[in-house]
């Protein structure tokens, strides 16, 4: 099984086992307010969950990367997801993260975007990556820029439009160790 380690956190393939954790994450409106899913994730935050995590665990068999759940490495807490997927849309490897609301400001999805940026430059040896926001959502916007991802102006989504950052691995400054 892929784990990941940064200084303060502990990853693991996020599966069935961390379900109920899961939901109670994304059942929080601060957490799903940006995301293009909100209003589904209000409705049912259990069942999205689960089809959160049989996408990701498909993602994991079938590509060998996908979202992690994070833990803090001092206490075992449960305090967030955040990994690499796959869109077809934009042909391209994504990177994203969520962390728990009592978590924030820690610099944690700092921590984590560089993991996966690490992870998927070095171990998995892609040539670029990218990732999407909310225009909106400021917080995710300064993570993305602060790892080194470059805006590139707006994407339509059909339904919405998102900002939109890139990195090749040209670009990146990060330690493939
Ligand atoms: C976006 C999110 C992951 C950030 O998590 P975090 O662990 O608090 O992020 P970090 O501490 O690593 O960095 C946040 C940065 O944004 C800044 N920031 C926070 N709120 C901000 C705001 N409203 N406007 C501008 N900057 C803001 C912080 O000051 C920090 O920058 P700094 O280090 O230069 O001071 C978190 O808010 C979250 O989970 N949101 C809900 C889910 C989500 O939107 N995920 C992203 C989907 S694209």
């Amino acid at each position: 099984m892929t784990r990941l380690a940064t200084d303060r956190l502990d990853l693991v393939p996020l599966g069935r086992d961390h379900l109920a954790e899961y939901a109670a994450l994304i059942a929080q409106p601060d957490v799903h307010r940006y995301l293009s899913a909100a209003k589904a994730i209000a409705a049912d935050p259990a069942g999205q969950a689960e089809r959160i995590v049989d996408l990701a665990e498909q993602q994991w068999r079938e590509r060998g990367y996908g979202p992690f759940a994070v833990f803090e490495r001092a206490g075992g807490a449960f305090v967030g997801r955040g990994g690499l997927f796959w869109v077809e849309r934009l042909k391209a490897v994504e990177i994203n993260y969520m962390i728990d609301p009592s978590a924030w400001g820690r610099g944690y999805a700092t921590e984590l975007a560089e993991a996966f940026l690490r992870f998927g430059f070095g171990r998995l040896g892609l040539a670029r990556m990218v990732a999407t926001t909310n225009p909106d959502n400021a917080a995710s916007r300064r993570v993305l820029t602060k790892v080194g991802m470059t805006a590139d102006g707006q994407r339509d989504f059909g339904t919405h439009m998102v900002d939109f950052f890139r990195i090749d691995r040209s670009e990146w400054k990060g330690d493939p160790t």
